[in-house]
């Protein structure tokens, strides 16, 4: 949960709407309100929502900030949106909390901002102007008026039949929607977030060890799967970590080998030597002792029968051998 303090000096709509937005969810919530006005409607407003509200007159907020601070502190406040926040705000307070204060402001800024672009004013300039689109924007706040880098803007068509107050409201149904936008997109670039642990990761610290295998890249510029032109193919050389001419760390060789060729001509030679051959010795050995039995050589069918048994163990042997052996030989450089 992350959460967000709102500054208001007025009837404070954008600030019930944040609070509406959030505190149903478990990821962001409005956790304080703070106002330079006493007798500010935002104040009540706030109040039956459940948000904790404090009056700062105006000279705290200029001459003292820190006890601003510390309250923000006291409430783990992480972002600050200004929803008609009239009042000076100090360096001190940009600077604590520096790219995590929004504005929103009714206008397409950077046009209509500054000293004095506040509420009606900006709506009758762009009247006045004969503008045929205003909107409105969030914007970083920084220490200068309405300069801060954009978050989130969206325009709305003046008409000629608008009025300040028909504009005025038509920008609010879009303050509505983008200053949630905006505040979710500053929390979210607060931490990146977290990954899952791979199965190796987890492994290495279930077993106390540190995990010292190379992460399968992710690098689209040298992986590009879906490019035919570019695309490299996969490459089932034999890894060569003593050489650091030829060694690619980050190479799909080192880490998705499946099966070295070398591999496949082993398993062939191994299960015709191994398996094959004296599984054949096996089953003649095998035939020999029913034959010899009935021709009343039972010396010989006794004899058959343990050849058979032997041939048998051989190729169970070799077929375990020539399975483990691969790896030591492989590593060894026979292969
Ligand atoms: C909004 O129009 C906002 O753009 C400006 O002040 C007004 C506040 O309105 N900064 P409200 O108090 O949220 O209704």
């Amino acid at each position: 949960m992350t959460n967000i303090a709102v500054f208001a000096s007025g009837t404070g709509s954008n600030a019930v709407n944040l609070v509406k937005t959030f505190n149903s969810g478990n990821r962001i919530r409005v956790a304080l309100c703070l106002t330079d006005r006493e007798n500010a409607p935002v104040i009540e407003k706030m109040r039956e929502l459940g948000v904790e509200t404090l009056y700062f007159p105006r000279s705290v907020w200029k001459e003292n900030p820190q006890v601003i601070l510390d309250v923000l502190r006291a409430h783990d406040i992480k972002v600050i949106a200004l929803a008609g926040f009239l009042c000076f705000l100090s360096e001190d307070i940009v600077n604590a909390y520096e790219g995590k204060i929004l504005n929103i402001h009714p206008s397409l800024l950077p046009a209509y901002g500054g000293k004095g672009m506040h509420g009606a004013n900006v709506h009758k300039a762009v009247i006045e102007a004969g503008e045929s689109k205003s909107g409105a924007t969030v914007h970083v706040v920084t220490n200068e008026i309405d300069a801060g880098p954009i978050v989130v803007q969206r325009e709305v068509a003046v008409l000629p039949d608008d009025t300040p107050e028909s504009l005025e409201a038509k920008v609010h149904e879009v303050e509505y929607l983008i200053f949630p936008e905006a505040v979710m997109k500053t929390v979210a670039g607060l931490t990146p977030p977290e990954l899952p642990k791979s199965v190796d990761d987890a492994w290495a610290e279930a077993l106390g060890v540190p995990n010292n295998v190379p992460p399968i890249p992710h690098n689209p510029t040298t992986q590009q799967p879906n490019n035919p032109t570019t695309q490299q193919p996969l490459n089932f050389t034999t890894p060569q970590p003593n050489n650091p001419t030829t060694q690619q760390p980050n190479n799909l060789t080192t880490t998705t080998d499946p099966m070295p060729p070398t591999y496949l001509v082993w398993s062939v030679v191994t299960t015709i030597l191994c398996c094959l051959i004296p599984g054949i010795v096996a089953i003649i050995f095998s035939a020999q002792v029913s034959s010899k039995f009935y021709q009343g050589d039972i010396e010989g069918a006794r004899r058959a029968s343990r050849n058979a048994e032997i041939w048998i163990i051989i190729s169970f042997v070799l077929g375990v051998l020539s399975n483990t052996l691969y790896l030591p030989l492989m590593i060894a450089g026979a292969f």
